[in-house]
């Protein structure tokens, strides 16, 4: 969990940024709900390497340099993130890591590194790009600094399969998000199947979240409705996504700061189990998967947590799910709870039922009890 420069800045980053991005996670409470990375995305870089062909910092965005904005970052209690490339160049073209891996890595470990997101770029050609993530991942255990390993290479190779074993941490299963209800929908309902391949350590990452962008900054595609983000959010959380905060921060609006900092939710996603929600159907409806996909999370304490959303576009539903569908006896009593609201919804046997807006969904938390 933490933040990334590149949805809403791009190109645009300064240190100050940086620095006043890490000081609102703390005043909007953001940081101690658990968003504690501070990640500069790609354009930090000088033209070109130094004299000692280490990679080095832009002077004119950085002054103060990298190292010592990192140990501002530690200071003010974060981790602190940077990116680089297995191809020769990034993908804004700045100067990457092919060839160099050994070299960047150290460099990174001893800036401070705590997290390095590595895009897919510019990759020589006849290269096999999975073994560019396995010797980076090695080149970082080599350091012996603990550097979460980001692989971003939009699924292309089917990192799933390969990522943990690559030392990985995360990889990319899409190509970028925007921040329109298309792209949220496309990637966020795209998930599915790959559920067994996340777990502690090992997340599929659908991108970053573009929720209070608000069709504002280098992703913006039109905004969405505060629907549509509650939705996009929920959808994350469900499928212990990686939660890496996109919008600014500094001039977060309430609305958009209640659901990044939705504690219930945050601890769905964060839960010890680390499962991924699977998709279900259900019996008792005209159940049509496209239109109104229904996720079960199984969670640590035994709970589990429900996803029902409506991809109507018009249309408000009543949305359905039975106990039988989602693996629990139909004669269990389960007590539900909105995750939104924390209202405590009642005790309900065989099934849950509840309406949804369009672009909205139903999410709550089920909590079996004694038969
Ligand atoms: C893309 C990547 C984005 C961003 C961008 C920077 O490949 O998917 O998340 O990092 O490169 O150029």
């Amino acid at each position: 969990m933490g933040w990334n420069s590149w949805n809403t800045f791009g190109e645009n980053i300064h240190e100050s940024l940086i620095e006043e991005t890490a000081a609102a996670l703390v005043e909007t409470g953001l940081a101690e709900i658990g968003y504690r990375f501070v990640n500069i995305d790609d354009c930090w870089h000088a033209e070109a390497r130094d004299d000692e062909e280490r990679l080095t910092w832009d002077a004119a965005k950085f002054p103060g340099g990298i190292p010592r904005l990192a140990e501002a970052v530690h200071g003010m209690g974060f981790g602190f993130g940077i990116y680089s490339c297995a191809g020769t160049h990034t993908c804004a073209g700045r100067v990457a890591s092919f060839g160099n891996e050994e070299k960047d890595a150290q460099t990174f470990a001893d800036w401070g590194v705590d997290f390095l997101k590595y895009d897919y770029c510019n990759k020589p050609f006849g290269v096999d790009g999975r073994t560019l993530y396995f010797r980076m991942g090695q080149a970082l255990r080599s350091t012996g600094r603990h550097i979460i390993f980001s692989a971003c290479e939009w699924g292309n190779t089917e990192p799933w399969l390969w990522g943990r074993q690559a030392g990985c941490h995360m990889w990319r299963t899409t190509g970028d998000i925007s921040d329109s209800w298309e792209s949220i929908k496309a990637i966020g309902f795209s998930q599915f199947g790959k559920e067994l391949y996340a777990g502690p350590n090992a997340w599929n990452d659908p991108d970053m979240l573009v929720v209070g962008m608000k069709g504002v900054g280098n992703v913006a595609a039109g905004g969405c409705s505060l629907d549509e983000y509650k939705t996009h959010f929920a959808l994350w959380c469900l499928l212990a996504a990686p939660l890496l905060i996109g919008c600014d921060v500094r001039s977060i609006d309430a609305e958009s700061l209640a659901i990044l900092g939705n504690r219930r939710l945050v601890a769905v996603n964060q839960d010890k189990m680390g499962a991924q929600a699977r998709l279900v159907g259900s019996d008792y409806h005209h159940w049509d998967h496209t239109l109104f996909p229904t996720l079960v999370k199984p969670l640590a304490d035994g709970g589990l947590a429900l996803g029902m959303f409506n991809l109507h576009d018009e249309r408000t539903v009543q949305l359905q799910a039975a106990w039988e569908a989602i693996g629990l006896h139909d004669r269990r009593p389960c007590q539900v709870q909105d995750l939104w609201t924390g209202e405590d919804l009642g005790v309900h046997r065989s099934f849950f039922c509840a309406k949804a807006a369009p672009h909205a969904g139903v999410v709550v938390k089920l909590t079996p009890l004694p038969l």
